[in-house]
């Protein structure tokens, strides 16, 4: 079926198939629609129905309190086309280029998950067929038997990734973790969307990186830094991660993170900030190139970063509350919005 979209920028026409969420048909088809989440939580996918039908995927989505749905607004990436359909959004829509680069479907099988604590598994998705994707952008992820799809961001670079890295936390009462960490996932089917988001990294931006990650948030910002080291990145600029976690308990990839560190001593700053207990003095003698200090991860940022924001490029990934307080630092930093590139995992 076709589907139109007005815009700002003039009319587009993309075609769905039966079934398909309209966001997702319309990246495909090569459109920059608006999007955060692409899972429904959001809001900023928001589109005014014209003409035709549609049909919801999931009637509960939180996103969905943004809309006047009395007034025909919906959720692109949460809603279907029945038949031809005509629609609105308010910003402006742009082609993505090159078409080859447009996210797509993907399917791949789940292998290896390996606990890293007792709520962090890791995971890896061998894909059919190799995607290519920017440091920092995530995917969206179907399993049978759960219902609708969830974010996660590639926590491994290459040019052509053959298989996807995930690094998955557990949320009490969620449907997708507790399937993953109940059921024995190893060799199940993922349907998959994507590359998605924009919080991504490219060598070409000739600026110190800052980075920081709430939890599981730390996925983006490994690929990120694998992206960067391959490049040398830091030879030429700094970089400072703060990753927080709760307790020593919850650490994970500071083997990884060290590696990192290692290759560039000089110039890679990395310090994990544990929000609810003080590291003991076993973390400081296995990773003496890593710092640990103690407090909420922004503002363990806040105080080491201060007079530092000058030419910095900032990524901030993990649960909306530590995101939206390093945004708030960040701005309070004079840092631009240009120059802050989140993902929230809402
Ligand atoms: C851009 C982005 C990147 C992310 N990256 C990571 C990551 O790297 N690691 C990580 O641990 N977490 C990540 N998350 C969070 C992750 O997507 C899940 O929210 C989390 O794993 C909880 O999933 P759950 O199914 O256990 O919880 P649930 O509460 O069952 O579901 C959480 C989310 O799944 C979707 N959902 C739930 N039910 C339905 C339904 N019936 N139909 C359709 N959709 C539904 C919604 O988006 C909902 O918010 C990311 C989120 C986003 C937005
Ligand atoms: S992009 Fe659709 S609700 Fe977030």
């Amino acid at each position: 079926m076709t589907v139109k979209i007005k815009s700002r920028s003039g009319e587009h026409q993309f075609d769905a198939e039966t079934g398909e969420q309209l966001l997702y048909a319309g990246l495909r088809g090569g459109l920059n629609l608006p999007y955060e989440c692409a899972t429904g939580t959001c809001g900023t996918c928001k589109a005014q129905l014209i003409s035709g039908e549609i049909e919801e995927l999931w009637a509960d989505a939180p996103g969905k309190k943004h809309l006047k749905q009395d007034e025909g607004q919906f959720l692109m990436c949460q809603c279907a086309a029945k038949g031809d359909a005509v629609a609105e959004v308010s910003q402006f829509v742009g082609s993505l280029r090159p078409l080859e680069g447009a996210p797509q479907w993907y399917a791949g099988t789940i292998q290896n998950p390996r606990k890293l604590t007792h709520d962090v598994i890791a995971l890896e998705v061998s894909l059919d067929s190799p995607v290519r994707f920017e440091a920092g952008q995530f995917m969206s992820v179907e399993v049978p038997g759960v219902q609708g799809f969830r974010g996660y961001s590639m926590v491994n670079f290459s040019g052509e990734a053959a298989s996807l890295e995930f690094v998955i936390k557990k949320k009490p009462g969620g449907a997708f973790t507790n399937w993953l960490f109940t059921e024995d996932c190893e060799g199940a089917r993922a349907r998959l969307f994507g590359p998605l988001g924009t919080a991504t990294f490219h060598p070409e931006i000739a600026k110190n990186l800052l980075c920081i990650a709430g939890g599981t948030g730390i996925a983006g910002i490994m690929s990120i830094l694998d992206r960067a080291c391959q490049v040398r990145h830091f030879e030429r600029f700094a970089g400072d991660v703060f990753f927080g976690i709760r307790t020593p308990d919850d650490a994970f990839y500071l083997d990884e993170l060290a590696s990192f560190q290692a290759r560039f001593p000089d110039s890679l700053r990395i310090t994990v900030a544990f929000s609810d207990q003080a590291a003991n003095g076993e973390f400081g003698d296995r990773y003496p190139g890593i710092r640990f200090d103690q407090g909420f991860v922004h503002e363990v940022a806040g105080r080491d970063m201060a007079g530092r924001f000058e030419n910095v490029m900032a990524y901030l990934a993990g649960p909306p509350p530590a995101v939206d307080a390093s945004i708030r630092l960040l701005i309070m930093s004079r840092l631009g919005a240009d120059s802050i590139k989140y993902d929230k995992f809402s």
